[in-house]
């Protein structure tokens, strides 16, 4: 058995820890690996790299892709789809192992349809992929988030001002909720539920009733005015899968809540940080159960096939269902975050 793996879309801590994992249970079966570089894109341009053991070895803590990643979309360009099965054929892949979120393997999933072998791993800081509790990178991505709560809490308090923090995740808000309750937010904005810019003034001013003269805020770059313009976007473009690119709402509310509180105000915006370096423990634990299950699953001839956690066991649920819609915020948590609002 020969298995091709790409990983595409945005990298995320613990795609790495996913391809070790994926060798090292495959080597025991005696398959053999071929990895595909810069996602689909690789496959478009028929553009490889070995995968033995030692290409493997010691990358569990190493953040990034050993393979490259890209947001290549073959059903875009007329003749790509063509080009990918003709070098699937070609590399002599019998089955092909996809790590990425809901764009890479939407993919994955037209291409079972179309007769490849594909399996899919779940893959995305943002945390917003159905039919899993988690995704891996997710957690490092919150742990990044706490970190710079924790450090911007002191230089916020002892300059008496407000804080915004923008956050990543697309138009879900979990880093936002994960992140800001962890890091003790006095406000937390997501794109599940549009805001008033008055409401978090209350919060600040509430806070300053109670001899608080800092706040800190963090906002989801997906987080949008009830009345308004909608989601903030940088520019016009959209990337090969109709996305656009996020941003601006930190900005927006700082000078917001200035205008309307009197008090000074900053924004931070984390941006890629929360994607890079090492991944946490709980990144690499999940990461390693998904590549075992995953290569379990082409062993199974079990294709179309997307591994999940579900509780704490890892199950196999379709490609198609889990790519069918976003998994947005468990509206409970975010009211239990809210309790430490104000
Ligand atoms: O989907 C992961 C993510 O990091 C989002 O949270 C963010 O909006 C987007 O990717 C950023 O993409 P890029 O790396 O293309 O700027």
């Amino acid at each position: 058995m020969r298995v091709g793996i790409l990983t595409g879309g945005g990298d995320c801590p613990g795609l790495n820890a996913v391809i070790r994992a994926v060798v090292k249970r495959g080597l025991q079966f005696d398959y053999e690996f071929i990895g595909i570089r810069d996602g689909w894109g690789g496959l478009v341009e028929k553009s490889t790299m070995e995968l033995t053991h030692e290409a493997v070895s010691g990358l569990l803590p190493v953040g990034g892709t050993v393979l490259g990643t890209s947001r290549t979309n073959p059903y875009k360009t007329p003749g790509d789809v063509d080009k990918v099965k003709a070098n699937i054929e070609a590399l002599g892949i019998d089955s092909l192992i996809c790590i990425g979120g809901d764009d890479t393997l939407g993919v994955a999933s037209k291409l079972y349809d179309e007769g490849i072998n594909a399996v899919g791993v779940p893959k995305t800081i943002d945390n917003d992929l159905s039919a899993t509790d988690f995704t891996f990178g997710f957690d490092t991505a919150v742990s990044v988030v706490t970190w710079a709560l924790d450090r911007l809490h002191t230089t916020t308090e002892a300059h008496h001002r407000v804080m915004v923090v923008e956050v990543m995740g697309r138009h879900a808000g979990w880093i936002a909720v994960y992140g800001g309750l962890a890091g003790g937010a006095d406000a937390i904005l997501i794109p599940e539920k549009p805001f008033d810019p008055a409401e978090v003034c209350k919060y600040i001013e509430n806070r300053k009733a109670k001899g608080k003269h800092f706040s800190l805020v963090v906002a989801a770059e997906g987080a949008h005015l009830k009345e308004g313009s909608g989601i903030m976007t940088k520019d016009d473009t959209t990337d090969a899968f109709g996305h656009a690119k996020l941003g601006g709402i930190g900005e927006f509310l700082a000078l917001e809540i200035e205008k309307q509180t009197g008090l000074e105000s900053r924004h931070v915006v984390l941006g890629h940080l929360q994607r890079g370096g090492t991944p946490t423990a709980f990144d690499r634990i999940l990461a390693s159960r998904f590549g075992v299950r995953a290569i379990e699953l082409v062993h199974e001839g079990k294709f179309g096939q997307m591994v999940a956690l579900q509780g704490n066991s890892i199950v196999d649920v379709s490609l198609k269902e889990a790519t069918a819609k976003t998994k947005t915020v468990d509206m409970e948590m975010y009211k239990t975050a809210s309790v430490f609002f104000g």
